[in-house]
């Protein structure tokens, strides 16, 4: 029986280069590929057991039972899960964060690898990383960026089986820090699944979308070449491009707050003073601030003492999803 039960974790992602707006929303096919770094501090730990005494699915998310859209969108994760094994009995997920969910730390997409390995497994599906990634990217797109390890690219495709993500590097490549500047911890009032459906809507987006090959390739060069200034002027050019979408979208989606704006503002100046650090911006108003891990002490100190700012988290590149070993009850 222990076979229809699997624990896997994963790392949520750091997005060097964005992904913003779906050519197929249903199967989160995106409009471009993109580009991100697992972070190694952060992780979503799930316990996914298939039963066949159970009348419907039940999730559990920090030992609180969940209801509404939350259960809904696992539920339906877990439908696409059934339909590739030919099964149709329901679970029981248990999910915990050691990150606080809905911060613009992309929660979403360790939720959605963990959900993918601990899900497949549990019903007995042996998928190679390639179809997990497509599995997780179902969930919720930048997912599939979170199953393979270190630095990854995903591959948009033309279609469900050619768009999931590959690793470019391994964590320890390159050893830069995300520190994520916390200025505001709460639930944003509107999620990414929303947000992708408004890029559209602006007058920018196509010529975002134009220009993200050519950013594409600087990223990858920047990565394997560890050229941090590279690094540094695409990811910040990329961030600023997907938020000059979001706020002429329409309705105008804008992210930031003041504080985001001070963080910004001082690490410009830091950068200028000849610090390797920039900045980059998701879903949210925190700033996820990447360095050299060298510049980590100074910058973290500094970082905390700015106005707004509630918490520095500070990750290494992390590894991919992956199962966790169970004792036999
Ligand atoms: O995977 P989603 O639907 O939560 O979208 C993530 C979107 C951003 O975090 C803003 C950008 C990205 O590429 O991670």
């Amino acid at each position: 029986m222990n076979a229809r039960q699997a624990t896997a974790t994963a790392h949520p992602n750091i997005a060097f280069i964005k992904y913003w707006g779906n050519r197929d929303s249903r199967l989160r096919l995106p409009l471009t590929g993109s580009f991100s770094m697992n972070l190694a501090a952060l992780e979503t730990c799930t316990s996914v057991c298939f039963d066949e005494d159970l009348v419907a699915d039940c999730f559990d998310l920090n030992g609180v039972e969940q209801g509404g859209e939350s259960l809904t969108r696992v539920s339906r994760f877990l439908d696409q899960v059934r339909a590739l094994a030919g099964q149709s009995v329901y679970a029981r997920v248990s999910s915990a964060n050691t990150f606080p969910s809905g911060a613009g730390i992309a929660s979403s997409a360790s939720a959605f690898a963990a959900l993918a390995l601990a899900s497949a497994k549990a019903i007995g599906l042996a998928l190679p990383e390639k179809d997990l990634s497509r599995l997780a990217r179902l969930g919720s797109g930048s997912a599939c960026r979170s199953v393979p390890t270190g630095f990854v690219e995903w591959l948009p495709g033309e279609d469900d089986a050619g768009s999931y993500a590959v690793t470019i590097a391994p964590p320890e490549y390159w050893d830069l820090v995300d520190m994520i500047v916390v200025v505001d911890p709460r639930e944003k009032p509107v999620g990414s699944t929303a947000g992708h459906s408004l890029a559209q809507t602006s007058p920018l987006n196509s010529l975002r979308v134009a220009g993200v090959p050519a950013r594409l390739e600087s990223c990858r060069q920047a990565v394997l070449a560890r050229d941090f200034s590279l690094l540094a002027e695409v990811v910040e050019l990329d961030s600023n491009w997907m938020h000059a979408v979001m706020r002429t979208s329409n309705p105008p989606l804008v992210y930031w707050s003041v504080d985001t704006e001070v963080v910004l503002w001082h690490v410009q100046a830091w950068r200028a003073q000849g610090h390797a650090l920039c900045a980059s911006v998701d879903a949210g108003p925190n700033v996820h601030v990447i360095a050299l891990a060298e510049e980590q002490a100074w910058a973290e100190e500094r970082l905390r003492a700015l106005p707004g700012v509630q918490r520095v988290m500070v990750s290494q590149p992390g590894e991919g999803a992956r199962l966790v070993e169970q004792e036999v009850k």
